[in-house]
């Protein structure tokens, strides 16, 4: 009796915050089911229960939305990136603004109800990055694919519907090659073997690729004549950087790295501007949809062209670099050494002069030079309590802060809200079919 599955009939009545259905079964208990959409009744199967909750997942659907749609990807419900790849892209936009302004009113006290969301015409392979773990499956194929959700089991991927084509075309030409040069993947229980990760990033504009490869120990056999097998049979290969990480750990790259073709890095464009990109260096992943969030950010800062500006959290200096030709001066502080190196190059390559690019922690940054307008553009975390604190003492007469993180942006708000007015508040899908979105915040000092 004890291995008998649980059977249950449910109703989908919304969605979880990370787009799972959220139903109920005849006695009103909640069951999470993946995939199931609102109004949808199916037969479920319980997976596990919690105390206020229970998991499960379809086993057959009675009655379907008429918002279901085909997904386009065969891996959409096994890989867990997407959440929506079932659901009419209008529908997932309606939703995901709901939940946003849901998350401001609740942790903030924000009526965002205003707001607009800007979503993509077509909202497929939109990705210009994509890093996966190499591996071996149960009967020990080698295997890359995205870890299942709580465990370092690889969920194989063939193909990928947000993914740049690119991406999936190199992934399969590296599994190849460590096949038939006879290379291993590494092992994450005996610890043997080469290749860990591989990450791959495209300019959308330059069509340039950059191949990282992440393998336990750089000096593995025959990686010269690998590299060159690689790069011909994939020409839009414009470098190939070996990362090493030898450590028995969750972190993707370590800290060593080796060019063993091209340049070490790539170019794209944003917004007209050049940008060089490394290895190690933040880049947004949905080019176009970036060229939206940076426009509608640098539009409602309002800029003066006697403006001192920070772009805090700035990474390769994207978005001072951008708005430097409105400006007096743009100051940028990131974290990542690499990623100021690129900024500052960014500003020589683009001929712009009125660009300081320091590696700091953000949070010690803002002492001694006053601002009127400061961007900040933190990773989901949001932002320190010294650099909130620093940032009320500065008083820029300007804010636009910019977030993955809905929760953390809100957070932020409720204490920003005292000195700050929210003139407005907008959302750009820069990740459809996933649950994420990106929320854009104008903050105007109050007098
Ligand atoms: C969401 S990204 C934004 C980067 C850039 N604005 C862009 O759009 O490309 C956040 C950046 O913050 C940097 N970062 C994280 N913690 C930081 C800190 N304490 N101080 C400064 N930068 C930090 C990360 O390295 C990353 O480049």
């Amino acid at each position: 009796m004890k291995n008998e599955k649980e059977i249950r009939k449910v109703k989908c009545v919304d969605f979880t915050f990370d787009g799972q259905g959220l139903a109920k079964d005849d006695n009103n208990r909640v069951v999470f089911v993946p995939s199931l959409l609102i109004d949808e009744e199916a037969e479920v199967e319980i997976l596990y229960k919690k105390k206020d909750f229970d998991v499960g997942k379809i086993k057959k659907i009675f009655s379907f939305s008429k918002y279901r749609i085909n997904p386009k990807c065969p891996c959409s419900t096994s890989c867990g990136g997407c959440s929506f790849q079932n659901l009419d892209y209008s529908k997932e936009l309606e939703y995901k603004k709901k939940v946003a302004i849901q998350t401001l009113s609740r942790i903030a006290g924000i009526d965002a109800r205003g707001a607009n969301i800007y979503g993509m015409e077509e909202p497929y392979y939109y990705r210009n990055k994509i890093q996966v773990p190499f591996g071996y499956d149960k009967q020990k194929r080698l295997v890359y694919g995205f870890y299942k959700i709580k465990s370092h089991d690889i969920v194989p991927i063939t193909e990928c519907a947000i993914q740049s084509k690119e991406h999936v075309e190199i992934l399969k030409t590296i599994k190849d090659l460590i096949i038939s040069m006879r290379l291993r993947a590494y092992d994450e229980d005996t610890g043997h073997g080469t290749f860990r990760h591989v990450l791959i990033r495209v300019g959308k504009v330059t069509k340039e690729v950059m191949v990282v490869l992440v393998v336990k120990d750089a000096k593995f056999a025959s990686r010269h004549n690998f590299v060159k097998a690689l790069v011909s049979k994939c020409p839009n290969i414009k470098t190939v950087v070996l990362n090493e990480n030898p450590r028995k750990t969750n972190v993707i790259l370590g800290n060593k790295e080796e060019i063993l073709y091209g340049p070490g890095f790539i170019y794209d464009y944003l917004l007209g501007v050049k940008f060089k990109i490394s290895s190690k260096s933040f880049y947004q992943v949905n080019h176009d949809q970036c060229e939206k969030l940076y426009s509608l950010a640098i539009e409602k800062a309002a800029l003066k062209k006697s403006d001192t500006i920070l772009d805090a959290y700035c990474g390769i200096g994207t978005i001072g670099l951008i708005a430097s030709k409105n400006v007096k001066e743009v100051n940028g502080v990131e974290v990542v050494e690499e990623a100021i190196i690129d900024a500052k190059n960014n500003a020589k390559i683009n001929g712009i002069t009125n660009c300081n690019f320091v590696c700091k922690d953000a949070s010690e940054y803002l002492i001694d030079k006053k601002f009127d307008c400061v961007f900040v553009d933190p990773p989901r975390k949001g932002l320190d309590t010294n650099f909130l604190n620093g940032l009320i003492k500065n008083k820029p007469e300007k804010i636009i802060y910019i977030s993955c993180d809905v929760g953390t942006l809100s957070r932020d708000l409720s204490i920003l809200k005292k000195d700050y007015e929210i003139k407005s508040i907008d959302f750009v899908d820069m990740f459809p079919r996933t649950y994420h979105v990106e929320t854009v915040v104008n903050l105007i000092l109050r007098k």
